[in-house]
This record gives structure tokens, C-alpha cells and sequence, in this order.
């Protein structure tokens, strides 16, 4: 049976932080479903569509495609990781920082289905303080993102916030 692990988030936009965690996870599991939060419970910058197509894109040449899809993820995580006969959830740390909100999410996914567990992977040193946050306020205020996002999602970053 190959090994799926579902490597969920907002990717509002995806960032080569989020494509190192991805290669991590590839030398783990035989597949990984990047499963895109339709409505993350904040205001995104592109819309679930805009952002699945992002990360089309972004791994279109990429060596292991054949191994990753892309999904838009709508209602409960553990429902969409138990549908698609999936038994494990990835998520990335980069700092102790994140680990409270990642703990009290893995926590509730287990209390929800208890046949789900939830991997961490530690974000490779180079891309340790990249978040789409920071990306975005960056761009907003002029700054170059080029390297830290892949270069589609970097044009797109500055045509969207060049027009606010
Ligand atoms: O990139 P993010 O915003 O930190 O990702 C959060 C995400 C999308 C993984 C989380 O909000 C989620 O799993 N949403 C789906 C709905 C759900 O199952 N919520 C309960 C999680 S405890």
C-alpha cells in the first residue's frame, strides 16, 4: 500500500518554505496531497482557486510532480484525510512560535478521528522565517520576494498588491 500524507494550509501564496516541507515529506511518503484550506478562517489575498492554481504551476516542472497533487480542501481535515484513504496529516515548524497553534490543531484532529496522526517536519535553516504573512507585507511596501516564492507567485504577489 503506498504511504499518503496530506500536507494541508492556506498557501496564500505558496512560498518555497512550503516547497522544502514538501520535498521533506516526499522522502517520507510515497505520495503527498497539498490540500488547500478553501475558507482558512482568515481574509485570504487570492481566492482557493487562485492559489490551487499557484501551486499547479509552481510544481508543474518540478522533478517529483508525479507524486504530489493539489486538492481545494472544503469542511473537516480528518474528513478529507479519512476520504481519500489517507493516515497521516504534515504539517511544518519553524520556531517554537508555531508550535503551540500546530499542538492544539493536532490535538483536535486526533480527538476527531484518533485513526489520524499528524507528522511535523522542520522547515529546512534557509527558509526558517519566510511565511506567506511576511511575503505579502513585504511586497506591499515595495520590497523584492524574488527566491522566496516561486517566480510566478512573486508576479502575481506584485500585480494583485500594486493595485490596493
Ligand atoms: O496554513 P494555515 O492557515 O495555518 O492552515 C490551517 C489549516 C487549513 C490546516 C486548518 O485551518 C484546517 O485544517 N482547516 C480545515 C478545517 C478543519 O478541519 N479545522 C479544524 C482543524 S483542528
Amino acid at each position: 500500500m503506498p504511504t499518503i500524507a496530506v500536507y494541508p494550509g492556506s498557501f496564500d501564496p505558496i512560498t518555497n518554505g512550503h516547497i522544502d516541507l514538501l520535498e521533506r515529506a516526499l522522502k517520507i511518503f510515497d505520495e503527498v496531497i497539498i490540500a488547500v484550506a478553501a475558507n482558512p478562517g482568515k481574509e485570504p489575498l487570492f481566492t482557493a482557486e487562485e492559489r490551487f492554481e499557484m501551486i499547479k504551476e509552481s510544481m508543474a516542472d518540478h522533478p517529483q510532480r508525479d507524486r504530489v497533487k493539489v486538492d481545494l480542501l472544503q469542511g473537516l481535515l480528518v474528513d478529507y484525510v479519512r476520504s481519500i484513504s489517507a493516515t497521516t496529516i504534515v504539517r511544518g515548524l519553524r520556531a517554537v512560535s508555531d508550535f503551540e497553534y500546530e499542538f492544539q490543531m493536532a490535538l483536535m484532529n486526533r480527538k476527531l478521528n484518533t485513526e489520524i496522526e499528524t507528522a511535523f517536519i522542520m522547515t529546512g535553516m534557509r527558509w526558517i522565517y519566510i511565511s506567506s504573512r511576511i511575503i505579502k507585507e513585504v511586497v506591499r511596501s515595495g520590497g523584492d520576494v524574488s527566491g522566496l516564492v516561486p517566480d510566478g507567485v512573486a508576479a502575481k504577489l506584485v500585480e494583485r498588491l500594486s493595485k490596493r
